[in-house]
């Protein structure tokens, strides 16, 4: 079953692959024995290499660990995650901030936590994964439109709207 799934991924060029890198993150990366210009990153602002950046988490691993042994909720907070979350709520002028260890995490997490059972949701088709990931998650009722389609929005809209439509 798995290798006829794989086949029809192949066929249709979805096949993902790990490419290996030979150094680390940065505008310029290593791959196969080539320098090359990384325009695929999300470190827009080079601080995976910030010399500054390396020192402080060198010294809070050394400090704190190299994880947190179990949830947050479960086992304790730990100070550089509070210290983190203090300063960017500060920064956002906000009663709070939860940070995420990932993009991904982020948006199943917060998106089921904003929105459930009674709400609607309309998203693009395009929309990154892990938002449609997200909003099935969530309780809401979820729909999608195709890409740019204002037209089809519009529908959905008006679907949700008229009482004898489900
Ligand atoms: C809008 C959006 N959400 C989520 C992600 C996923 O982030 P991560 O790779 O940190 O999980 C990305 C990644 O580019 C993104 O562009």
């Amino acid at each position: 079953m798995f290798k006829q799934q794989l086949d029809t991924l192949a066929a249709q060029h979805l096949t993902r692959r790990l490419t290996p890198l030979q150094s680390g993150v940065g505008p310029i990366v290593e791959m196969a024995g080539r320098q090359i210009l990384l325009f695929a990153s999300n470190d827009y602002l080079g601080l995976a290499m910030h010399q500054e950046v390396i020192r402080a988490s060198v010294e809070a691993t050394q400090r704190f660990g190299a994880g947190t042994g179990a949830a947050r909720l479960v086992s304790g907070s730990l100070p550089p995650h509070q210290e983190l979350e203090s300063a960017l709520a500060q920064f956002k002028g906000t009663e709070a901030a939860l940070t995420f260890s990932s993009g991904y995490l982020a948006n199943i997490g917060a998106i089921p936590a904003l929105i459930g059972q009674g709400g609607l949701i309309l998203a693009d088709r395009l929309c990154h994964a892990s938002l449609i990931d997200g909003c099935r998650l969530s309780a809401a009722d979820f729909r999608i439109y195709r890409h740019n389609d204002l037209d089809h929005l519009e529908s959905l809209l008006a679907a949700r709207r008229r009482p004898d439509v489900p």
